[in-house]
């Protein structure tokens, strides 16, 4: 251990970062192990060139910048039984698998627990998870198969939620045959001078990596290999916060296979130019998206010849991806975004600082970033009130909260049952 201390001793001068030990001599054995297993896991170039881009002021983007075709699954008429019977086929022989990111806390919806534990009000009380299990077992019914499901957890979360599904037998799934569970990367917090934080035990400040962080995490958690074995071809991810999310579509995933793509992603129509979902559009001749927080007002009001959204194709985090595309994503760099938020931390006389106003900054990578390494790639159109119910926001907010997707799930399901 004294060997790995020194050689610890000289990482933390090089980069400036030696308060990491300043309460090393206060902690546990077990916590010191952590703390300098942290340490040596720490890319401390990446995180110095994290935060001077933090600094770097925002450049003209020379991007060039064009609508993305798609295909609107409305109007394909003939060909829709065509790519029908294709995704049918592959989703019967068991080559389709799905995961859903539930890393995320419900904090925005005031609950105190993993989102997919939040419960949007129906009368049966039926969790995200359930919501999104009930549609899985559904589709496998249909089809005759048991969709294997993959689910993306946080450090924060993951035995929470593990308990959680344990409690309600998995419902009906089965751990480890059909059901697995990995934890999604996380990269420590920097305070405003670029100095990483220690928390509130005085080990490293690590938070979430974001949802760009789900290719490395499912190849280094051997998901893909588990994946293989069950002879699963195409991987359809999602979000845990959209209670009509259709992770079996056989549409969808005969466009993907007819046409050869490593990506097939779903969109729908932006309801208004403001409304807070990322749009598809094509990067330098490569497909990509450009976030709601990102997006030029010039560019989100812009309408083409018929009066349409020119950039009206919204991302709603519904994407197939060749089980290829994953294993070489999880080896590609993607770039990171820095979110400068609130966060407790230790100071150098070892006291718990809990700032009113935003000290810190995380880094996070997207999961359409990886989408500019992509040449192939199918965009299908598909309906609001069938596929899009996020429950993001307090009812306070009115837009994508709890009342409006519970209204969009009930809807949808009385149509379904009264065809
Ligand atoms: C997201 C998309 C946006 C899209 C919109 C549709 C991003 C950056 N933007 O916005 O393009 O139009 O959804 O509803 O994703 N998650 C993790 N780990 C993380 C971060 C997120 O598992 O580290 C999961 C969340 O649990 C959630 C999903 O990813 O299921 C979406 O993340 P969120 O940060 O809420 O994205 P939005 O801002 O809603």
């Amino acid at each position: 251990m004294d060997n790995s201390l020194n050689e610890i001793k000289v990482i933390l001068k090089k980069y400036n970062q030696e308060h990491l030990l300043n309460s090393y001599d206060k902690l546990d054995e077990k916590n010191k192990n952590i703390l300098l297993n942290q340490i040596l896991n720490i890319d401390f170039e990446l995180i110095n060139s994290l935060y001077i881009n933090t600094k770097k002021k925002e450049t003209e983007c020379n991007d060039k910048i064009e609508p993305m075709d798609y295909l609107d699954k409305n109007k394909l008429y003939d060909d829709y039984k065509y790519y029908e019977k294709i995704g049918k086929e592959a989703i019967q022989n068991g080559k389709l698998a799905a995961v859903t990111m539930a890393g995320g806390q419900g904090t925005r919806l005031g609950h105190d627990g993993p989102k997919g534990t939040y419960d949007i009000g129906l009368d049966s009380h039926k969790s995200l998870f359930e919501l999104l299990c009930d549609s899985l077992k559904e589709a496998g019914k249909k089809y005759g198969v048991t969709i294997p499901w993959f689910i993306m957890t946080s450090r924060e979360n993951n035995a929470e939620t593990i308990e959680f599904f344990e409690k309600n037998r998995y419902f009906g799934y089965q751990k480890d045959k059909n059901l697995f569970f990995f934890i999604q990367g996380e990269l420590p917090m920097v305070d405003m001078e670029g100095k990483i934080l220690l928390d509130e035990n005085g080990l490293i400040k690590e938070a979430a990596d974001g949802h760009g962080g789900i290719y490395e995490a499912l190849v280094k958690s051997n998901m893909t290999d588990k994946m293989k074995e069950l002879g699963v071809e195409w991987v359809f991810i999602g979000g845990v916060d959209n209670c009509l999310v259709k992770m079996v579509d056989p549409v969808l995933m005969g466009v993907a296979i007819d046409k050869s793509v490593t990506v097939a992603c779903k969109s729908l129509v932006k309801a208004n130019p403001y409304e807070k979902v990322g749009v598809f559009c094509k990067r330098n001749g490569k497909p990509s998206v450009v976030e709601y927080t990102e997006i030029k007002k010039e560019m989100a009001e812009a309408i083409d010849e018929n009066g349409e959204l020119l950039y009206g194709e919204s991302h709603i985090l519904c994407n197939l991806f060749n089980i290829k595309a994953i294993e070489r994503m999880g080896n590609t760099p993607l770039p990171y975004h820095s979110a400068f938020k609130k966060a407790k931390y230790i100071d150098k006389n070892g006291e718990l600082v809990v700032p009113t106003s935003p000290n810190a900054y995380k880094f996070e990578a997207f999961i359409f970033d990886a989408f500019g390494e992509i040449d192939d790639m199918a965009v299908l159109r598909v309906n609001r009130e069938e596929e899009f119910a996020p429950v993001k926001n307090t009812d306070d907010e009115g837009v994508d909260c709890p009342s409006t997707a519970r209204t969009l799930y009930e809807n949808f399901h009385h149509l379904k049952n009264n065809l």
